[in-house]
């Protein structure tokens, strides 16, 4: 029997190379991307899984060509407007992670709106990470608490950073046979089991979901300590 974790974050990577194979514009990718991100979204929602993750547009990401950075705002805009519904009538609760500064006002707007509209759901907590970068969230938090005038445990700290509310991810995984973590969820992933699949984004399904799961089910998680069973004998 497959336990579920508890919260599964997943680095979304391939789509450039996903267009590039088919001759097709980057832009083609990301939409076909979307398409894979609906699809994850709705399976994880099916199965139950509390907190779900995903990396849409990292700090880094603005330094990608003024094209692709409208053409991926132009998705996400699709993707809010679109989805809102059905994501309410799913019960899913959404936040969007990251700085807040550097995004259109309207994309605020539509932020705020479904977090504000999803605040009281008890389904799936997705988590949109956008201008997100891990070290501008520690940073970030430092100085909140230095301004506090907080001594920095790791309990207040957490409580600083942009995940405060959510817990740390069990699993992560990245797509595209890259094996990096990319300035994702840095301080969070810290005892995250990691999961690297071939696959590029696209072209990921629930099913290659669930093989990360069955995955995950096969690692024993120790934490620092050492098998429990060990620890008796
Ligand atoms: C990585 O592919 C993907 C991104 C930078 C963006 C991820 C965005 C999406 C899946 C679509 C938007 C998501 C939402 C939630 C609306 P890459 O461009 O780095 O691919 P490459 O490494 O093959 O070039």
């Amino acid at each position: 029997m497959t336990s579920l974790p508890n919260h599964i974050a997943i680095i979304m990577d391939g789509n450039g190379r996903w267009a590039k194979a088919r001759r097709l514009p980057r832009t083609a990718g990301h939409k076909k991307g979307v398409e894979a991100t609906k699809k994850i979204v709705t399976h994880a929602g099916e199965i139950g899984l509390p907190y779900l993750t995903l990396y849409a547009f990292s700090t880094e990401n603005w330094a990608r060509p003024v094209d692709e950075i409208n053409d991926l705002m132009a998705l996400l805009r699709f993707y809010l407007k679109s989805e809102t519904a059905e994501l309410l009538k799913n019960n899913v609760r959404l936040r969007v992670i990251g700085r807040r500064d550097r995004l259109s006002k309207d994309i605020i707007d539509m932020i705020e709106n479904i977090e504000e509209k999803s605040k009281d759901n008890t389904g799936l907590n997705l988590s949109i990470c956008l201008d997100y970068g891990g070290r501008e969230e520690i940073l970030n938090a430092v100085n909140t608490a230095i301004k506090n005038g907080h001594a920095v445990t790791e309990e207040a700290f957490s409580q600083y950073l942009y995940t405060f509310d959510i817990p740390d991810p069990d699993l992560l995984i990245r797509t595209s046979g890259e094996y990096r973590i990319s300035n994702f969820l840095l301080w969070q992933c810290t005892y995250s089991e990691l999961y690297f699949s071939d696959i590029l984004w696209p072209d990921f399904t629930a099913d290659e979901f669930d093989n990360a799961i069955q995955s995950y089910n096969q690692r024993e998680r120790r934490f620092g300590g050492i098998d429990k069973k060990e620890s008796k004998a």
